[in-house]
């Protein structure tokens, strides 16, 4: 428990309680128009930090991740949500309305990403909507002051936007593609060199589904 602690107070101040990426999350699925409460899976939700963007919408949250003790420490945090490490579990309540993979494929090698894929697919509704949201890797980075934060990041495969897309269209039908800036303490500065961009792909499950191209502006 002190170590999800110590996790999860540590990212509230570095990211500012990841204040703009919460609110960047929630008018993205704000503007999908999901159905009424809506079931939301937040896959790798480590301590939920994104619990509230859902449940603010009224969607039915699940968390699920990996790690238990992270897992225990969210369920104390967030009573409504269903917190879980069993995939038995999450084919028993699906399917879901949206998943969302936030921040959670750059710890995940490629062979078991594409199993995960698989799943993830296969616990989606048809008219779903599967959202991946992962750090970029910045190729020849310029900024000395970047690739020194980039070493403190944990994952191994923070992948570039060929190598993600690559992944994922394997299995869904990519509708939008966006980046949004993280910069730390949620600080609106676009010179700040302390960040990460995030690939946002909004994807299909079923080609035929609607959705292309929707409210996107503004987007940073
Ligand atoms: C950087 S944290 C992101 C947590 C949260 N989504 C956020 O953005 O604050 C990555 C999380 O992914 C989880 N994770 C890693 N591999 C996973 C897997 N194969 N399935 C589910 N979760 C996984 C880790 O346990 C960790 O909690």
């Amino acid at each position: 428990m002190f170590n999800a602690l110590a996790n999860d107070l540590a990212q509230r101040l570095l990211t500012g309680n990841k204040h703009a990426q919460k609110v960047f999350l929630k008018r993205r699925l704000r503007a999908m128009a999901l159905p009424g409460s809506a079931a939301a899976l937040d896959f790798g939700c480590g301590t939920a930090l994104f619990a509230p963007a859902f449940t603010s919408l009224g969607l039915r949250y699940h968390g699920y991740d990996i790690d238990q003790p992270l897992l225990n420490y969210a369920a104390r945090l967030y009573r409504g949500g269903v917190f879980t490490a069993s995939k038995d579990l999450l084919r028993a309540k699906a399917p879901f309305d949206v998943i969302v993979a936030n921040c959670c494929f750059h710890h995940i090698p490629d062979a078991p990403l594409q199993e995960e894929l698989v799943f993830l697919k296969s616990l989606l509704a048809d008219a779903g909507w599967f959202i991946l949201i992962d750090i970029l890797a910045v190729p020849d980075d310029p900024s000395w002051i970047h690739r020194q934060f980039m070493k403190l990041e944990q994952g191994a495969y923070v992948r570039t936007r060929e190598a993600y897309r690559h992944n994922i269209e394997r299995h869904f039908t990519v509708r939008n593609e966006l980046v949004s800036r993280s910069t730390a303490f949620s600080l609106n500065l676009d010179w700040f060199p302390i960040y990460n961009d995030l690939l946002v792909l909004e994807c299909r499950k079923d080609p035929a589904a609607g959705g292309d191209g929707f409210a996107t502006a503004g987007v940073r």
